[in-house]
């Protein structure tokens, strides 16, 4: 259902848990919670400070393989993603990948905004990323990842959101 600190200023939606998140309860678990965790690591922030859920909340399968949730699961889970969204109450909403940002805005135009700050109710602001995943499979992303966690961890402390010193040899090696 999402993991976390449920007080957390910032929380972080990906799209829809494969078989291990699925099994754990717990969201980002493989490959793709590893570059999850490197994200979190260059801002300073360690997963029990944030919160972490998911557009859809069952694992979209078939023939035992993932596959990219349907357009009614996601409608089907939006309760529940807003529902986390008014209990939490975040400053800052990071939509992973385009199917968060519109599960979470409604919106499109991911390409458009993606890096930048979007308004969404007079508390919170999202700030949509790639997903983690699309560092595995387009590895020449790195840059436009690491430019974006430079933003968001300017947005953070803006909003005065307290992390530790962020760890940000990854994306200084790979630049
Ligand atoms: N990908 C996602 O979008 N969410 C997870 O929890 C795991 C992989």
């Amino acid at each position: 259902m999402g993991s976390g600190f449920l007080q957390a200023s910032v929380m972080f939606t990906g799209e829809a848990p494969g078989r291990m998140e699925d099994r754990t309860g717990t969201g980002f678990q493989g490959q793709a919670g590893r570059k999850f965790d490197r994200m979190l690591e260059y801002l300073g922030l360690p997963r029990e400070a944030v919160w972490l859920n998911n557009a859809v909340r069952c694992r979209p399968v078939e023939m035992n393989r993932n596959r990219a949730p349907r357009r009614d699961e996601i409608a089907a889970c939006r309760p529940w993603l807003m529902r986390d969204v008014a209990n939490v109450s975040p400053r800052v909403i990071v939509p992973l990948g385009r199917v968060a940002y519109q599960a979470l805005t409604g919106r499109l135009d991911f390409s458009q905004v993606r890096g930048s700050i979007v308004e969404m109710t007079e508390r919170t602001v999202a700030f949509p990323m790639f997903h983690p995943a699309y560092l595995i499979y387009r590895p020449a992303s790195v840059k436009t990842v690491c430019r974006d966690l430079l933003q968001l961890g300017q947005l953070l402390d803006f909003w005065q959101i307290p992390r530790a010193t962020g760890n940000r040899s990854w994306c200084e090696s790979e630049n």
